[in-house]
């Protein structure tokens, strides 16, 4: 899909995140878990209204970036209420540009299920942490389950084209075929939802 097309459709779902934002939902203890691990100096892609903000303990800084403008203004409200510095950029993430080992940790919750290249992603998070850093991700995908992926199969052309985002992607396959070295994985609701932690791998 179109990049400003597909903004605009996250556009049209910010003030539903932002709501979202301040309850507990399913994926509040996942989230948890996963960034208590982040550390120093952290990039997250794709950081939506900025939920993961008030996650982050001890840090030193955040750099957010998102492509759908009403995303970043929920975010950078957000970012107000952080006790660490937090800059918020409204960016493609297919088309930023960090110097390489850039981060201490690289962070992308619900993300790589929109991108028109997720591989591509996966190796420029690699590169722009920093050797010894981690790479945090909680991504949805197709299911474990035989069944329910076969499902997930047929509604993705239907769904991706009007949500902005695809529920038919093999996550961890994409991991396993990057740059990343993938030191724990945990995975949730029948296989969908999936808690990666993972390191630069040692060239
Ligand atoms: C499902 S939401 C998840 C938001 C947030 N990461 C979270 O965990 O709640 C997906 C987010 O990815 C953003 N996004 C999708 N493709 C993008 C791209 N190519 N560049 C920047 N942001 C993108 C959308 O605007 C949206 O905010």
């Amino acid at each position: 899909m179109n990049p400003t097309k597909q903004a605009k459709i996250f556009d049209t779902h910010a003030k539903m995140y932002g709501k979202r934002r301040q309850k507990t939902t399913i994926d509040t203890k996942w989230r948890h878990e996963l960034l208590a691990k982040a550390d120093g100096d952290i990039l997250e892609l794709s950081a939506g209204t900025g939920t993961n903000f008030p996650i982050y303990q001890n840090i030193s800084s955040l750099t957010a970036v998102d492509f759908s403008l009403e995303m970043v203004r929920y975010a950078r409200e957000a970012a107000k209420e952080t006790t660490y510095p937090c800059t918020v950029l409204h960016k493609d993430v297919e088309k930023l540009e960090f110097e390489e080992n850039t981060f201490d940790t690289v962070v992308s919750t619900l993300s790589m299920c929109s991108y028109p290249h997720p591989a591509f992603v996966l190796e420029q998070m690699a590169k722009w942490c920093k050797p010894g850093g981690q790479v945090l991700l909680f991504e949805h995908g197709v299911s474990t389950n035989p069944l329910v992926g076969k499902l997930q199969k047929k509604v993705d052309p239907f769904l991706s084209e009007r949500i902005g985002c695809h529920v038919d992607r093999d996550m961890l396959d994409y991991v396993k075929h990057s740059s990343l070295h993938v030191s724990r994985i945990e995975s949730h609701l029948f296989g969908m939802f999936h808690l990666i932690i993972a390191t630069k791998r040692e060239v």
